[in-house]
């Protein structure tokens, strides 16, 4: 039976570069979809981008551009990069659209209509010179519970406490660096304590992973509480249709987005959306999501669908967090790594799809890509496993058989085999154990090459005599070959897309694993995939180390919610006294050539030789001006090599929301050379 089913990835923000956590997730939903196209059925892969938002309107205000013109480009960079991975979307789309906009006022004045919205007047932080109400994440402050200093409005990250913002000792905007004072303002509430009861059965209806069932247990055990939708001006989203100067909450319209972006594909392709999304429909809904949002898409979502008289979703897939050599990703350690710079690093996509397939399993536990771990499973699963079954065979099909797979003289118990097991790899594609799937694919391709080592076809080939024994051992090898590309296919689009073109194939559906290629005249081969090496991890950390490097004195507030991985590592006194600081004089400052950032600068530090130091800080300063002036540098930052030289350390800037970098300069007094502590 054909199944009509729509798949969604989290709608990644608009306002930062898509990263391995990101790529976790598309990767294992892409696989399921290709598996689910492959399988036959009628299957939809939709996402968007999630663009509203204060942290996204500030990043617009801090480039100097339009929040629209700053979403249009990410758009396309996301979109570039998800597709460097051979994430394959049906439709990418844009929250910040018509279609979002239209369902949003439908779903929220169906919302309102059945008694679902509640209005009530609450007191916030509100930052009298930026003139805006403070998310929490823009108010920092002393802990009320341990005193660390500097934490956020909503949580501390040295005790992991959790507050309101109100609750900070001395608490100050992160945006303007003012006291903030109380206002009060009317907010509009989704009653999502209604929906208790629909909430409950809907959470045991299969429709969630065991562990994520026992988080909502809990959730309902401290009480569901009304649910904030509104957000006052200035904020990028969309109005509230009547309530003037109101926004909805980026929240509100995100989840809706999967929405919006299926009747743009709808509207483009011709599909029936509302058969899609009606109440009781027939059609299949499935939200691929990291288990920091799990609250957002198993309470809020299924429970304003149910309330505005919608379908709900038949699964909820949350994954758990990406950790990088078992621990948290890290700007500074370099392991923070960007699409971009992965690729930039001659890295293949494949084998990142390959490896984190080996690690899924459809749990919720973390999951950790470890460098070494990668060489080694690529290297050997992929190269001396699978393709070698091919490299070792396929070179006397063209040479001696005129590239003419053999009709088989006799059945092969082995194929046979193999195409058994079709089913159970399926089922464990369908049950997103992608880890046991590979396993077995894995098993297979130990037997196959068992059977090329037994039967030595490169001394068939010296042996007079052995011309149709050869010919009957390279045609099941291939075929043999074939059926694992049947297998692996979800998770290596582009690897299988070269095998179809070399054994001059249409492309492989699942069914095809019921069939035999014979007497059937293949490509020659050409080498189809080659070993990682050290060096390009090597290159990739570097690119990451080096690209945060320049800004390495800027903080930025985090998003409310993210993706993956928090990116705000703590350093102990011993660490932090690791870190050579030195007051600096800047003896020469030139532009360089070719560069939009960087200024070249020359720094006596009372060492007999200047630093040469590259800096991003163009933007701000003439070198002119800078010659002369006393500055702060790291000295022992590890050179790093760039196109236009070696950078012998760094300086420190200060940058932040509003437009602006501002050199560390010491007090009068200080000389070249002093330890900064
Ligand atoms: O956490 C995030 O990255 C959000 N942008 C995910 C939104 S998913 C959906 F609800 F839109
Ligand atoms: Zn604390």
């Amino acid at each position: 039976m054909t199944r009509k089913i729509l798949i969604t990835s989290a709608l990644p923000y608009a306002n930062g570069a898509i990263h391995l956590g990101h790529l976790l997730e598309h990767i294992q939903t892409d696989i399921w979809v290709r598996f689910q196209k492959m399988c036959g059925h009628e299957c939809y892969y939709i996402c968007a981008d999630d663009t509203h938002g204060t942290p996204i309107m500030l990043r617009a205000e801090s480039e100097g551009i339009t929040p629209e013109a700053l979403i249009a480009r990410v758009h396309d960079e996301h979109l570039r990069d998800f597709t460097g991975f051979h994430v394959a979307y049906d439709n990418y789309h844009s929250t910040h659209a018509h279609e979002n906009r239209e369902i949003v006022d439908e779903v929220y004045l169906k919302l309102r209509d059945a008694g679902f919205i509640e209005r009530k007047t609450i007191a916030q932080y509100y930052d009298t010179a930026k003139e805006m109400f403070l998310p929490d994440r823009f108010i920092k402050g002393q802990c009320p519970k341990c005193g660390a200093l500097d934490q956020y409005g909503d949580s501390c990250e040295v005790c992991g406490a959790t507050y309101s913002p109100t609750d900070l000792i001395n608490p100050v905007s992160a945006m303007s660096g003012t006291k903030p004072v109380h206002r009060e303002s009317e907010h509009y509430f989704f009653k999502l304590s209604d929906c208790e009861a629909f909430l409950r059965n809907w959470t045991r209806s299969d429709t969630l992973q065991r562990e994520a069932a026992n988080k909502l247990d809990e959730w309902f055990s401290a009480g569901l509480q009304n649910w904030d939708i509104s957000r006052d001006a200035p904020y990028f989203g969309f109005e509230i249709p009547d309530a003037p100067n109101k926004y909805f909450y980026v929240w509100l319209d995100a989840p809706i987005g999967y929405m919006g972006s299926f009747r743009n594909l709808a509207d483009r392709i011709q599909l029936d959306y509302d058969a899609w999304w009606r109440s009781g429909s027939d059609t299949e809904l499935y939200h691929f999501i990291g288990k920091d949002i799990l609250y957002f898409h198993a309470l809020f979502w299924p429970a304003m669908l149910e309330a505005a008289d919608y379908r709900k979703p038949n699964g909820i897939y949350a994954h758990g967090f990406l950790t990088v050599n078992g621990a948290k990703m890290s700007k500074s350690r370099g392991t923070f790594i960007t699409a971009e710079s992965y690729l930039a690093s001659g890295l293949n996509p494949e084998w990142l799809r390959y490896y984190f397939a080996s690690k899924l399993n459809g749990s919720m536990e973390d999951i950790d890509l470890s460098f070494d771990d990668f060489i080694a499973r690529v290297n050997s699963d992929l190269i001396g496993k699978y393709i070698n079954i091919a490299s070792r065979t396929a070179g006397f099909i063209s040479k001696r058989f005129d590239g003419k797979l053999a009709a088989p003289a006799s059945k092969s118990p082995l194929l046979d085999s193999v195409q058994k097991a079709a089913d159970s790899i399926a089922e464990c594609y369908e049950n997103l154990d992608y880890g046991r799937a590979l396993r077995e694919v894995m098993h297979l391709t130990d037997t196959a090459n068992q059977y090329v080592n037994d039967h030595k076809p490169w001394e068939l080939a010296k042996q007079p005599g052995q011309e149709a024994l050869l010919h009957e051992v390279c045609s099941v090898s291939l075929n043999l070959f074939r059926l694992l590309t049947v297998y692996l296919k979800p998770v290596l689009p582009k690897l299988a897309a070269d095998v179809e073109q070399f054994l001059d194939i249409p492309p492989l559906s699942w069914a095809d694993a019921a069939t035999l290629l014979t007497d059937h005249a293949i490509n020659p081969y050409r080498h189809l995939m080659t070993r990682v090496e050290q060096q390009q991890i090597d290159t990739v950390i570097a690119a990451n180390i080096a690209k945060i490097a320049p800004e390495a004195a800027v903080a930025t507030p985090a998003q409310p919610a993210t993706q993956n991985a928090p990116v705000h590592d703590t350093v102990g006194v011993d660490d932090f006294a690791k870190i050579d600081l030195r007051v600096a004089r800047i003896v020469n400052a030139e532009h360089v050539e070719g560069a939009d950032k960087l200024i070249r600068l020359t720094l006596d530090i009372g060492e007999a030789q200047p630093r040469n130091v590259f800096a991003g800080i163009k933007s701000a300063y003439d070198p002119a001006q800078l010659i002369g002036r006393m500055t702060v540098m790291v000295a022992n930052l590890a050179p790093r090599k760039m196109k236009f030289g070696v950078s012998a350390g760094m300086v420190l800037a200060a940058s932040g929301e509003t437009p602006g970098l501002f050199l560390l300069s010491p007090d009068d007094g200080a000389m070249p050379g002093m330890r900064v502590k």
